[in-house]
């Protein structure tokens, strides 16, 4: 039987203002999944935070979409919400948009990323999860974990990842989706990926003929776009996604490895803002410094028949100090910049937007050049 790992996130409250999640939320989550797996819903879970994010880790047997699921996360954030409004946490319910639930999850607000694969022998399975950014913060790390052989050792010289990966990629704009294959499409592919608010890696599959069946996915991402559900500002979508690793996939270290760089993303300060990604672990994923920098935890499993032997908390690691380091001095250059881009977002992709009542209020003032 295979088994299913389902994120589902969201956003019902921020403690203090945007910063992190209020142990009470946690707790009532917890409580509620509980539940679910002495009813046999769920075959386990683990509940966790990255900022101001309220992070379901679940696995069952019920598959991707599937009803009873997702209606259980949207009754957990749904109580969440309530206590979120008795403390009067920041923002409460942010980030469900609909009053009720009507099947499936997507569309209501909150992010998913979901995969049903038949489990290994061994089945080691990180969750990562950012806060202040958006999905397309994971197209260089996922790229270069199954396809830059600069990161990831495995494709140069195991037999069994040699062939590559073949990667799903979204346009959100279009609504559309291509498969392309790596390394045989991997310039074409940048040209789409680099393009990181419109093109995003949904996810990674093997190749056919492999090791591991070419129809279940490896990694996937979450992609759903809070402010074109809601068509206002409602919060960053802050994305998370599943990675597995190990055994005709790149190894652990070469999946974490994808994060050593804190690469520059969008979605800081009133999702207006580019900085550089930090790695940290769960206790440092608190947003401060200009509500950010923008955070990514890593959360390890081991799956065995759908129980999750864990967390190990992966950044929580002298390893990625110089990587932190560097992302703090990259966040000070940044924050120079003030209301400057390119650390200010171009106007269109900026998330509050005051620009058009300043050309209102100087509508007048404006004489044509000669
Ligand atoms: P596997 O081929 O078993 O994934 O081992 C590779 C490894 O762990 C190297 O670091
Ligand atoms: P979140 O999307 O994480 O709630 O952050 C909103 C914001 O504007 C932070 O500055
Ligand atoms: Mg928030
Ligand atoms: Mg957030």
């Amino acid at each position: 039987m295979k088994t299913t790992f389902s994120i589902i996130k969201a956003d019902v409250g921020g403690f203090p203002g945007h910063s992190s999640v209020h142990e009470k939320l946690i707790e009532v989550a917890e409580k509620n999944l509980s539940e679910a797996k002495n009813e046999g819903l769920l075959i386990d879970f683990h509940v966790t935070h990255c900022g101001d994010d309220l992070e379901l880790l679940m696995t069952h047997h019920r598959g991707e979409n599937n009803e009873e699921i997702h209606s259980l996360a949207w009754n957990t954030f749904t109580k969440a919400t309530e206590i979120a409004k008795s403390l009067g946490l920041y923002g409460a319910g942010q980030d469900l948009l609909k009053d009720a639930f009507s099947g499936n999850i997507r569309g209501l607000g909150p992010g998913v990323a979901e995969m049903e694969f038949t489990e290994r022998k061994s089945e080691p399975l990180i969750a990562f999860l950012m806060d202040k950014t958006e999905p397309g913060a994971f197209n260089l790390p996922i790229f270069k974990i199954f396809a830059d052989p600069f990161n990831t050792a495995g494709l140069v010289i195991d037999p069994s990842l040699h062939a590559g990966f073949k990667l799903e990629i979204w346009d959100i704009l279009e609504h559309k989706k291509v498969f392309m294959d790596m390394p045989e499409e991997m310039y074409d592919a940048l040209a789409l990926i680099g393009a990181k608010s419109r093109f995003v890696i949904k996810r990674v599959y093997p190749k056919e003929g492999g090791k591991l069946p070419a129809d279940e996915p490896v990694a996937v991402i979450s992609t759903e776009k809070l402010y074109q559900i809601a068509g206002e500002y409602v919060g960053k979508d802050d994305p998370v996604a599943a990675v597995r690793a190990q055994s005709g996939l790149p190894a652990l270290g070469e999946v974490l490895e994808g994060f050593a760089f804190p690469h520059l993303v969008s979605g800081w300060m009133r999702g207006s803002h580019n900085g550089p990604i930090m790695p940290v672990s769960v206790k440092q994923a608190r947003c401060t410094r200009f509500d950010g920098p923008p955070r990514v935890v890593a959360v390890g499993f081991q799956i065995k028949d759908g129980k999750m032997t864990g967390p190990a908390d992966l950044f929580d690691d002298p390893g990625f100090d110089y990587t932190r380091q560097k992302a703090i001095e990259v966040a000070d250059y940044m924050r120079r910049h003030g209301p400057f881009e390119p650390h200010r977002l171009p106007l269109a992709d900026m998330e509050y937007t005051t620009l058009p009542k300043v050309m209102e209020k100087l509508k007048g003032r404006f004489k044509d050049i000669e």
